[in-house]
Parts: structure tokens; C-alpha cells; sequence
């Protein structure tokens, strides 16, 4: 699946090339280099002796042992000055906001203390240590935008979607229509029809209940921008010209960069929300037959962070966070009953699976899912195929989660599905086929040891092995089973978005998570360009691979997981459509799904 451009694929091969030889050559570059570091640190800390270097960033390490990684890291991180003196000169001299004087950059700003004064996120990042500012560290400054890229699109609702009436979806501070309970199925409040892309709103509305917003922006720890990307370019998915695809995508970067905030880091500390799938914005030509705008090609936009409910695992910016489920609880109390309720249901089903065959593509093994689901005593099944079918119904589908031990969610015509959140707030165990569904996707929101909460069976198991699903899931044990549920029950909180026009007591919600993680990545960032380190070895193609490494840890290598990620050469690997493709089909079912 997912086209890319050759360029992109270069990464893929050498790796393999570079695979089968890698553990030799890594061993020797690992032993030459360590000789190298532990002659220059000998001939630095012994001959020369006096101890005078500067240490901005290089602290030594405790380790006895000279050679470990994390020593070699942050060693080299004072031998790449003039890079560090080159980025500085482009962070630092451009603005001269707020009477920060241009800072004159050269060979005396080596010492540390001149340093950290000449960056313009100074100040935010020292609210840090105050410790009686409970926001220390956590403010978010919010752009006031022209409406046009916001609330007017509220006030033309109607022509969002060709298919779906997205007025009724943008009501209720973007939750959509409310539930009514009358199934028993969800609790008395709290339940609304929530379109599957509506997160642009929701989000924007959680953003107005945060904690610590600042219209200060020299103190905000990120810069959240109010865009509502998944809305604009819904409107124009279909016959319109790449010219008017792109417009508010160009608007908007210029309207940005025009601002004092851009300047601080180049928009790097920027961030903002899309209810769409990635491929939605990443259109790799100018064509018009092509899919989608080119916002996250666009140069800002590399700057900047974007959220989507489906990100690329080959580009490093964008960030999957959940889709929206039917659950936006106003206060705690909601969450801990609905949980209580999901630990005590019966189950009486083995498995489930809510889904339309892809009999167009030649790839997809929901075919064979459904097959085994029809032939299974212990599986049901919700087909969404022609015709009124109870699979769109909140409440249909809600029940079925609710009486399966696991649910199966196979890819779509992308990745990804709101189905999988679905079911984990209705305590069934997701089962996933493709690691780009869930645990490549939501790093942020979901644990990194995937075996705790699902089930994972590689599509070629089922695709060319046809292992039996029932036989492998019976394999679990009971005890197994109740432990993996009540770590999903425990997830709960974190993946459902609360409702904004309240505020959680205690409790953190998938607004919370991602806020957190944003605000970390810059503030790491930020770390990074006061203390001269540079990840000089990034290949952006490998995003994914960096999403999972453990904290700390900056290097990747081969993964189990790269077959699953690496363009189809002999037609094996992953599905072979484009992303375009994708995109494109998906809307297709949304169209199905609304109508
Ligand atoms: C620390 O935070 C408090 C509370 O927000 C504020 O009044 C004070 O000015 C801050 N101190 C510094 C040094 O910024
Ligand atoms: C694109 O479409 C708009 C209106 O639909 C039209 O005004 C414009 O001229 C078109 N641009 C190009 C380059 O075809
Ligand atoms: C992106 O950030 C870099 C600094 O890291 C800056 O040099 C560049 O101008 C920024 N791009 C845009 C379009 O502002
Ligand atoms: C992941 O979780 C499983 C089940 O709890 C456990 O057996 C396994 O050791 C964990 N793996 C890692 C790498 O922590
Ligand atoms: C898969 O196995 C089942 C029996 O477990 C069998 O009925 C079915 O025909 C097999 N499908 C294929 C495509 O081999």
C-alpha cells in the first residue's frame, strides 16, 4: 500500500544491502570508533589535562566502560559546533521580538551560560524549574486565527461533505447528535453520534478547557494552531483543482510565518490537528488527477507537528492519535462506572469481526476473515456489505464488542480504523494483522509491549499459512485472557476524547496524551538545540522505527517488523495500492457509511 517516490525507496534497499553485512561491519566501525573516541579523550583529559574544555551538553559519563554508546553520543555532541553554531544563527538572529537583541554568533558563544541566554525559548523552558508555577514547562500558546480557517467552516457546515450532512456532526462542540440509551448498551450520558472525523473540532474544544493556555508565547512550551485542516480539505476532496486543494494549506503557512511565535524555533514548536487520514494531505504531484492537498509536503509544514488518526511511517511529521469513539464522558465518575460495567459483562463470543469485504483488492484477507467467521461457532459477525445493515449503527456495533472476548480489526483501504478504538472501550481485545494498524500508529497512546493488550497474527499468516484464528485465540488461557482485558479496560481513559465543554477531575484523556507528548518532543527538542546534539544518522524514511525506541535509546537498526513497511518487490510485501488509493477508497466507504 502507499505509494512513494523513488527517492524514498533508496533507504529501503540499501538497507537490505546493508543488512546481511551489518553485524560485522557495525562490530568494526564499533571498535575503530571506540579507539578513536578513547585516543582523542585520552590525548584531551590527560595530555592537554587542564580540564578547559567546554562542556556545554557533555557531561561524562559514570560508566566505567569508555566505550558504551550513550558516552560516544553525547562525546561527539562537542565536536559538531558549527553545526549547532549554524542552527543558532538561523533560530536566534531572525527576530528581534519582545527587544530580544540580535545575538551576534561566533567563536565566543562557546561558553555555556551565553548559550542558553541567546535562545529565544529561554524563558519558556525555565518555567520549568519554577516549582511554585503549577504550568511550569506546560503552557501552550494558541494562534488567534482568521476565522476563515476555523469557525466559518462551522457556519458552512453543509458544504463539507458531498455524502454526510456534517452540520449534525459539528453540533455538540463537535461530539455530534447525543445517544440515546435505549439498548441498555451505553450509559445514560455522556453517548453521542460522533463522526469518525470530527477530532479537528473536538480537539480544538478540549484545547479551550486546558489547564494551562498563556497568551504569553515567550512562556509556552508549544504553539498549538487552530486549523481545521480535516474539515478544509474534505470540502474539496473531489472535482476540485489542485489550486484550490492547496489554497488554505498556502494561506495558512504564510500567514504563520509571518508571525512573531514562527520565528522563535521555524515552527518547530508548532502543532496542529487533522480528524483525517495522512494521506489526505500528502499529494505527491501536481496533478490534478492526484489525491488530496500538499500541506504536510509543504516546507512549514516539515517544521511543524500534525496530528492524524492515521500517520506515514516514513515521514517524521505527523503523529497518530485516536479516532473519536461514541464515548465523551463529563467527569470522572462516568469513566470508572463505564469501566466497571466492561470488567463484569458476559462474553459469550470467542470472537467478532464489523466489516465489509475488499473483494477489488487482491490483498486484503478480510475475505478469508469473514469466511473463518462464518464458519466459526464461536465468532460473530456484522457484515457491512450492501444494503441497510446494522453495521453502522452505534448501538449494533457497541453490543457486538461487548459480548466478544476478541475483535478483529484488519486493515481497511488503510491502516487504520475507528473500529479498533470501538472495540477496546468496549473491553474487547483487538486483534491486529498489521503492526501499521495500532502499534506503529498511537506510540503515544498505547503501551510499547502490544502483547499485553492484543493479539497480533501477521496477515500472511492468515493470508498464505490460513491458520485458523478460532484455534489460535483458544490457545490464550482463561487467566491469560481476563489479564489482557483488564489491561484494555485500563487503557480506556487515555483513548477516548472527553466531553469539551467539561473538564476530567483527575483523569487524562487522549487530548491530555497527546498534549503531553507534544509539549515533551519539543521540550526535548529544545534540550537538544541548547546542548549541540544533533541526530546527524535520521533517516526520516525509518519515522517508525524511531516512534518505538525505548527512552534514550537513538539509533535504529533492522526490525522484525520492516517487511511489513518496505515497498512490495516481489508483490508479497504489505498491499500494493497507493496511498491515493487509500485515501480515496476510504472515503468511498464513508460515503457508504453515511448516505
Ligand atoms: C514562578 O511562578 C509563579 C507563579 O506562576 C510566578 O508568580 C513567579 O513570577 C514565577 N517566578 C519566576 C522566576 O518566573
Ligand atoms: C481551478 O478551479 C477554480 C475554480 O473551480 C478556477 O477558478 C481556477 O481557474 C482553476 N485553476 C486552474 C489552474 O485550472
Ligand atoms: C524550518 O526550521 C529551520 C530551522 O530548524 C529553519 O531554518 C527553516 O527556515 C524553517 N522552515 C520554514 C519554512 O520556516
Ligand atoms: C510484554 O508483556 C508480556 C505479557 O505481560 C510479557 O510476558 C513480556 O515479557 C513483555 N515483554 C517485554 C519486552 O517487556
Ligand atoms: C482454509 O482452511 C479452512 C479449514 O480450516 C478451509 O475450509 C479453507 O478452504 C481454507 N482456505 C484456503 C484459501 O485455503
Amino acid at each position: 500500500m502507499r505509494r512513494r517516490s523513488t527517492a524514498a525507496n533508496l533507504p529501503d534497499q540499501m538497507e537490505r544491502v546493508v543488512g546481511k553485512n551489518q553485524r560485522s561491519r557495525i562490530c568494526f566501525l564499533a571498535s575503530l570508533s571506540a579507539l578513536f573516541w578513547f585516543l582523542l579523550f585520552y590525548f584531551h583529559f590527560v595530555v592537554l589535562g587542564n580540564g578547559s574544555v567546554d562542556d556545554s551538553g557533555v557531561k561524562l559519563p559514570s560508566s566505567t566502560n569508555p566505550v558504551n554508546n550513550e558516552f560516544i553520543d553525547k562525546f561527539r555532541v562537542s565536536e559538531v559546533r558549527v553545526d549547532t553554531e549554524t542552527t543558532m544563527k538561523g533560530l536566534v538572529s531572525k527576530s528581534r521580538v519582545d527587544g530580544v537583541p540580535e545575538v551576534r554568533v561566533g567563536k565566543e558563544l562557546n561558553k555555556k551560560d551565553r548559550v542558553k541566554e541567546s535562545f529565544q525559548f529561554m524563558k519558556a523552558l525555565k518555567t520549568i524549574e519554577n516549582k511554585s508555577d503549577p504550568c511550569g514547562g506546560k503552557y501552550i500558546y494558541v494562534h488567534d486565527l482568521p476565522p476563515k480557517f476555523n469557525e466559518d467552516m462551522l457556519k458552512e457546515c453543509k458544504s463539507i461533505s458531498l455524502w454526510t450532512n456534517m452540520c449534525t456532526f459539528t453540533s455538540n462542540a463537535g461530539l455530534g447528535p447525543p445517544l440515546e440509551n435505549v439498548e441498555g448498551v451505553f450509559s445514560n450520558t455522556g453517548w453521542y453520534a460522533t463522526n469518525q472525523f470530527a477530532v479537528d473540532v473536538i480537539f480544538n474544544n478540549r484545547m479551550k478547557q486546558y489547564e494551562c493556555l498563556t497568551k504569553d508565547s515567550s512562556i509556552a512550551a508549544a504553539v498549538f494552531v487552530p486549523f481545521y485542516a480535516g474539515l478544509e480539505i474534505s470540502r474539496y476532496l473531489w472535482g476540485y483543482n489542485i489550486s484550490v486543494r492547496d489554497a488554505a494549506s498556502l494561506e495558512l503557512v504564510d500567514w504563520l510565518a509571518k508571525r512573531p511565535e514562527w520565528s522563535v524555533m521555524g515552527g518547530k514548536d508548532h502543532f496542529l490537528v487533522a480528524g483525517r487520514i495522512t494521506w489526505d494531505f500528502r499529494r505527491l504531484s501536481e496533478q490534478d488527477s492526484d489525491w488530496g492537498n500538499k500541506l504536510l509536503f509543504l516546507p512549514a509544514a516539515r517544521n511543524m507537528s500534525m496530528l492524524v488518526v492515521e500517520s506515514s511511517p516514513w515521514n517524521a511529521n505527523d503523529f497518530g492519535i485516536p479516532y473519536p469513539t461514541y464515548f465523551h464522558p463529563a467527569k470522572d465518575a462516568d469513566v470508572f462506572n463505564w469501566q466497571d460495567r466492561m470488567r463484569k459483562l458476559d462474553r459469550p463470543w470467542l470472537f467478532s469481526f464489523a466489516g465489509a469485504p475488499r473483494p477489488d483488492n487482491p490483498k486484503s484477507i478480510r475475505g478469508q476473515l469473514i469466511d473463518q467467521c462464518k464458519k466459526s461457532k464461536v465468532c460473530k459477525l456484522l457484515e457491512c456489505d450492501f444494503g441497510e445493515s446494522k453495521c453502522h449503527s452505534p448501538s449494533s456495533i457497541m453490543q457486538m464488542f461487548q459480548s466478544s472476548l476478541f475483535c478483529l480489526q484488519p486493515q481497511g483501504d488503510s491502516y487504520t480504523r475507528r473500529s479498533a478504538f470501538d472495540s477496546m472501550l468496549a473491553g474487547c481485545i483487538p486483534v491486529f494483522f498489521h503492526p501499521g494498524s495500532a502499534y506503529t500508529q498511537y506510540t503515544w497512546h498505547l503501551p510499547k509491549n502490544y502483547t499485553k493488550y492484543s493479539v497480533f497474527i501477521p496477515e500472511d499468516d492468515i493470508r498464505k499459512r490460513n491458520i485458523s484464528i478460532e484455534e489460535r485465540l483458544m490457545q490464550i488461557s482463561v487467566v491469560d485472557v481476563r489479564i489482557m482485558r483488564e489491561d484494555v479496560i485500563g487503557l480506556i481513559p487515555g483513548l477516548i476524547y472527553a466531553d469539551p465543554r467539561s473538564r476530567l477531575e483527575t483523569l487524562k484523556d487522549a487530548f491530555d496524551v497527546a498534549v503531553q507528548a507534544i509539549i515533551k518532543k519539543v521540550t526535548k527538542l529544545r534540550r537538544d538545540i541548547v546542548e549541540g546534539h544533533t541526530d546527524d544518522n535520521f533517516v526520516e524514511e525509518n519515522s517508525w522505527k524511531y516512534e518505538l525506541l525505548d527512552e534514550g535509546q537513538r539509533e535504529v537498526g533492522a526490525h522484525e517488523w520492516d517487511p511489513f513497511f518496505s515497498k512490495p518487490k516481489d508483490g508479497n510485501a504489505d498491499s500494493g495500492d497507493s496511498s491515493a488509493e487509500a485515501a480515496k477508497n476510504s472515503w468511498k466507504n464513508e460515503q457508504r457509511d453515511k448516505s
